[in-house]
């Protein structure tokens, strides 16, 4: 028997569309909403290749209220919603900070405001590390303190969790999962999906895999000269399909109301840290390919080291990142071949 309808925000975007799969795994109904600003609607062949089951969708954008409502006319029976629609780089905010401000708020007070009127009972937000800013001390809790945002991109997802707890202090009747992401990597194991970013990427992973298929000629390594075991910045790398699981079990205990708290964080981590260079050299042993690389100076606005602590996820959600991080580099790479396959990079 099919499960409740979920509405996905953002979900033809990079973990939006592992989740998607994830859900439909699990029986739940999708419903897609995306304004394809960050996306391409041909993810939904990848994800109907892999589940068998092409999700409903929408192209409109969250932040319209009017085509929000149509929506949820047109589907009414939609019990929970994941927010991942958002703008995400974090240098692009520094320039357009009202891009950020307006996209990424406006979204989520629709989606509050729509929840009460048509009776949805939860919705998960995509959340960030990024809210620790560089923390007193690793492996992070929830309990560590929230730091004053880097960036207005930091800043939208720090007030969205205010937003959110704000509205449901106030009585609002629905519940919400917030999840802390730590830094998602990887694609999905059959290539069918993946991440894409516009143009030149900011992220590490896709700076690598386009640099180890000759896109880019080679990979600039922001500093060596950290106060950390091997010099390099330390980061938690979490699989996206691990991550994706997590959004499943998030939605399950708030529609199944398996907590009595309204409001619950999560971070979703690993719990180890892994150094850049680490990383490349996991890279480089996973796959047999090299990655041409120089060491240039500190990237301005970097944190130093920062790991997820994932033992309240781990024990509450039942949930652990188990993927080890060579399958990840794998499946990166599987992506990245796939795409140059298809000749799009
Ligand atoms: P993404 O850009 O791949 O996906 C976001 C999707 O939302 C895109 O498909 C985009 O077209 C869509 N979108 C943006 N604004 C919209 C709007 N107004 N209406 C409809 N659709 C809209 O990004 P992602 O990496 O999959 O990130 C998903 C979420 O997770 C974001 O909220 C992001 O801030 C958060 N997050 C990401 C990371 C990361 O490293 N990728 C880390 C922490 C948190
Ligand atoms: C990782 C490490 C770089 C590129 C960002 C956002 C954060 C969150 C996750 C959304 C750093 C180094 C990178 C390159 C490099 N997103 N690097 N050469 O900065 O940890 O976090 O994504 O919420 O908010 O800030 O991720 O992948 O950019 O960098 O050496 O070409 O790789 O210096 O140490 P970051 P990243």
């Amino acid at each position: 028997m099919k499960k409740e309808m979920i509405l996905v925000t953002g979900g033809t975007g990079y973990i939006g569309s592992h989740t998607v799969v994830e859900l439909q795994n699990a029986g739940y109904q999708v419903v897609i909403v995306d304004n394809l600003s960050n996306s391409n609607v041909d993810v939904l062949d990848g994800i109907e290749r892999i589940t068998g089951t092409r999700p409903e969708f929408v192209e409109a954008d969250c932040t319209d209220i009017v085509a929000m409502r149509g929506l949820f006319d047109k589907y009414p029976d939609i019990k929970g919603i994941i927010n991942f629609a958002a703008s995400k780089a974090v240098g692009e905010s520094m320039q357009k900070p009202l891009l950020y401000y307006r996209n990424n708020l406006n979204t989520l007070m629709n989606l509050l405001e729509l929840m009460g009127e048509r009776g949805v009972k939860g919705i998960v937000f995509s959340s960030s590390c990024t809210v620790y800013g560089e923390p007193d001390c690793n492996p992070v809790t929830e309990e560590a303190p929230i730091k004053k945002a880097t960036s207005p991109y930091g800043n939208t997802k720090q007030i969205s969790e205010e937003i959110i707890t704000d509205v449901i202090n106030a009585g609002a009747p629905f519940k919400s999962v917030i999840l802390r992401y730590f830094n998602p990597v990887g694609a999905h194991p059959s290539a069918e999906i993946g991440e894409l970013p516009n143009g030149v990427p900011q992220n590490l992973i896709p700076y690598l895999t386009q640099t180890a298929i000759g896109v880019r000629k080679e990979l600039s390594v922001f500093g060596n000269d950290y106060n950390t075991r091997d010099g390099y910045c330390i980061r938690d790398f979490i699989d996206v399909v691990d991550l994706a699981r997590a959004h499943v079990i998030a939605v399950e205990r708030m529609l199944e109301d398996k907590s009595d708290e309204k409001i619950e964080i999560f971070n979703l981590g690993t719990g180890n840290g892994l150094s850049v260079m680490e990383l490349i050299e996991a890279f480089e042993r996973a796959t047999g390919v090299k990655v041409p690389y120089k060491i240039a100076p500190r990237r301005a606005g970097d944190i130093e080291q920062v790991w997820a602590d994932p033992k309240y996820a781990n024990e509450v959600l039942g949930w652990t990142a188990s993927t080890p991080i060579d399958d990840t580099m794998r499946s990166a790479w599987a992506w990245q071949l796939k795409l140059r396959e298809r000749g799009i990079m």
